[in-house]
């Protein structure tokens, strides 16, 4: 296969900043000035509404909102267990994709491509180009599409997953589907549209600049190009956890999202990570689900603060459970009022998939927001890029089935796209993310 430190199809390996040594790059500015600026203008609209208790005349102004980010950070792609993506901290931007097998696709046609993508991926962590950006001759196009030289890796990572129809009869590759392995059924909540739903291969590029995750993306499909057709798409952004010091980001509906999500290694190993599966060639991996959740925003913007928070069980600006006071509390779904009613209701979105009302499982969540611009209706269309990770889909089977026939939050939200895919352990150098399928 492809030597790693050379582009996927041979040609050297360009470094894609070479003239700067890494440094700590500012991006971002604070929007403070501007906030208070608007204040002082006599913009009243920063105040959030009077209805819904706690937050009631509270303004959305923080104290420190310094925004730094080191662009040239990079993740290594080779040696590692895990593929990056996963139990990586969320970078602020993604790009979602599926693919679909071109018709003429065939066994040797996906070896080939694995192998070639590793080595593309592993070219572009580490932030370099896949080829040379200037054209090695008049008559070729360039290796690289250059949007992304001299930007640096900006903590970049490729995920690369496999969805069932790879072990179905047309590569020969049957007896490696893990036993776990198929599509996703019929499930509450669906309003699945075709366009969103299924796919052959899925890349996850995310970075914390949109033109890194975006030319990782488009350039890996170049490569692909003749074996696998670019199926859908989502951009995703949102302000992540990145850097020290940053809070847990808030998705469009304006809550916290991942304030309770699996965080240590011992949550990861016991529902993340696959171990002894039926199929060793799959250990140190994990299924990956995504669902594109458009959110019905201009009827969540109509509705009081006070029904928001009953939704989540959370309160708006801090996070904190409906029964705690501060983001991290531990969340009391016994807790009742004066009038003996539950403080936080049993079909608030917590209360249906908190490990204590479900047996104790739990999944990864990776989301981002996305926006499509505007319906043909006019109005927003966007939402959440819903990406969980489990080490079975049944974790988050379950979990759906009793969101989508429950959740108070069904009204504002509506399921309209679907995948699932098996995400095999990290390659070693000198090998590709795979190459088991075909030893
Ligand atoms: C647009 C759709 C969704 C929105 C806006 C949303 C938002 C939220 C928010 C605000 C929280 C509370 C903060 C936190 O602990 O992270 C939360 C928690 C959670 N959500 Fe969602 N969510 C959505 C869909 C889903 C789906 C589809 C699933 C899984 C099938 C899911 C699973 C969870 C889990 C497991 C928790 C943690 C609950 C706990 O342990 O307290 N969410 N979500």
């Amino acid at each position: 296969m492809t030597d790693p430190m050379t582009s996927a199809d041979g040609a050297a390996a360009e470094p894609r900043h070479p003239q700067q040594s890494p440094e700590k790059a500012a991006v971002g500015t604070s929007r403070r000035d501007l906030l208070r600026g608007a204040l002082l203008g006599g913009v009243g609209g920063l105040v959030v509404g009077a209805a819904g208790g706690s937050v009631a005349g509270r303004t959305l102004i923080s104290e420190d909102v310094t925004d730094t980010i080191d662009l040239s950070a990079k993740y290594p792609f080779y040696g590692q267990r895990y593929q990056g993506g996963v139990a990586t901290e969320p970078q602020r931007h993604c790009v979602f994709a599926t693919f679909r097998f071109a018709p003429s696709a065939g066994p040797k046609d996906l070896q080939l491509l694995l192998a070639r993508w590793s080595a593309a991926i592993a070219v572009l962590q580490d932030g370099r180009t896949v080829g040379a950006v200037e054209p090695t001759s008049a008559l070729q196009p360039p290796r690289d599409t250059g949007e992304a030289y001299e930007l640096g890796p900006a903590s970049l990572t490729v995920t690369l997953g496999l969805g069932p129809s790879v072990f179905g009869d047309r590569f020969g590759l049957a007896r490696f589907k893990p036993a776990l392995f198929s599509d996703l059924p019929a499930l509450n909540g669906d309003f699945l549209d075709p366009k969103y739903t299924g796919g052959d291969l899925s890349l996850q590029a995310c970075a914390d600049d949109p033109q890194v995750s975006y030319h990782a993306f488009r350039n890996l499909s170049r490569i692909g190009r003749g074996v696998v057709i670019p199926y859908w798409t989502v951009l995703g952004f949102g302000r992540a956890s990145a850097g020290p010091g940053q809070q847990t980001p808030r998705m469009l509906l304006g809550f916290k999202d991942g304030t309770r999500n699996i965080k240590t290694d011992d949550e990861l190993n016991r529902f993340v990570w696959i171990d002894r599966s039926d199929q060793p060639w799959l250990d140190g991996g994990t299924y990956q689900v995504v669902r594109k959740i458009r959110m019905l925003l201009e009827t969540w913007d109509a509705d009081r603060v006070g029904d928001q928070q009953q939704i989540f069980g959370r309160d708006k600006l801090e996070g904190a459970p409906l029964t705690g006071t501060k983001e991290f509390d531990t969340p009391d779904f016994a807790a009742r009022d004066a009038e003996g009613e539950f403080v936080i209701k049993p079909l608030a979105h917590i209360a249906l998939v908190a490990p204590e009302n479900n047996g104790g499982i739990m999944i990864k969540r990776r989301s981002y927001s996305y926006t499509d611009g505007l319906a043909a209706d006019g109005s927003l269309d966007a939402g959440l890029l819903f990406v969980s990770y489990q080490n079975d889909p049944q974790l988050f089977i379950r979990m759906q089935n009793r969101l989508g026939a429950n959740d108070l939050l069904n009204e504002y939200i509506r399921h309209i796209g679907s995948g699932i895919f098996v995400v095999p352990p990290a390659p070693e150098e000198g090998h590709y993310i795979g190459e088991a399928l075909f030893a």
